[in-house]
């Protein structure tokens, strides 16, 4: 998080091949018709100097933690139903409940942003070889910042750690942002589904791990 409260991806430090200078290379998280990608020295982007009459960093490192849990606690409880009320079209609490008893090998990986639940991906296994990425949502006031990147990651190189082979998941047209993220991180669309239970038409993804 720059001075001014803007956010940035940190990418890694990179030399400059004539000045031999180490830069940091950063992505600005928000838009901003001057670019995307940034460089500044290293010395200057971890610098604490006088910014607006103060000696603060310039930029700081925004304190987030991904937990996985594979059972309900009371307070986990609490924290996904609240996001999920807040974030999902037609959240039906009871169905929710119920899928964390009937589904094997469920989990949940939770980003906490300063201690405070954000965002979620949960998923069970669909068989010995497959993993259902089945529902996600990230607080509005924390998008776009690649919490929802970062638990994808999180669940696939478990998934695959737990020798599944292969990651499936379901969206439609409700949900565009979540089908950009799963094209942009490597699903590919499988096929369609329109029940009578469920009428919306469903776009169904895979990805091999
Ligand atoms: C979908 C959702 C989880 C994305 O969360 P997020 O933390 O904002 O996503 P990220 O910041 O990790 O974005 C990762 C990538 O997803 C895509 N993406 C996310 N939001 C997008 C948007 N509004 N428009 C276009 N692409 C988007 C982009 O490719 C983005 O990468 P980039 O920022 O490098 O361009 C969030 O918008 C959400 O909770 N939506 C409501 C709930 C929902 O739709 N759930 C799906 C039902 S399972």
């Amino acid at each position: 998080m720059h001075y001014k409260n803007k956010p940035y991806r940190y990418i890694g430090v990179a030399k400059h091949s004539e000045e031999l200078i180490d830069y940091v290379i950063y992505e600005c998280l928000y838009p901003n018709d001057l670019g995307t990608l940034w460089i500044r020295p290293k010395d200057m982007f971890f610098e604490v100097a006088d910014f607006q009459g103060r000696t603060k960093p310039r930029f700081t490192q925004v304190p987030f933690e991904i937990k996985k849990f594979s059972a309900l606690t009371p307070e986990l409880s609490q924290g996904l139903l609240k996001l999920c009320h807040e974030t999902l079209i037609d959240f039906n609490e009871e169905s929710f409940l119920a899928k964390f008893k009937n589904q094997k090998n469920m989990t949940v990986f939770c980003f906490y942003y300063e201690q405070t639940l954000v965002g979620f991906k949960a998923g069970y296994e669909l068989d010995e070889t497959k993993y259902y990425s089945w529902l996600g949502a990230v607080s509005k006031t924390h998008r776009r910042l690649g919490v929802a990147k970062a638990l994808m990651h999180e669940q696939h190189a478990w998934a695959k750690s737990q020798n599944y082979m292969l990651m499936q998941t379901k969206s439609d047209n409700r949900h565009k942002e979540m089908m950009q993220l799963n094209l942009n991180e490597g699903f590919n669309i499988v096929g369609t589904e329109q029940t009578a239970l469920s009428p919306a038409l469903k776009i169904l993804f895979e990805k091999k791990l």
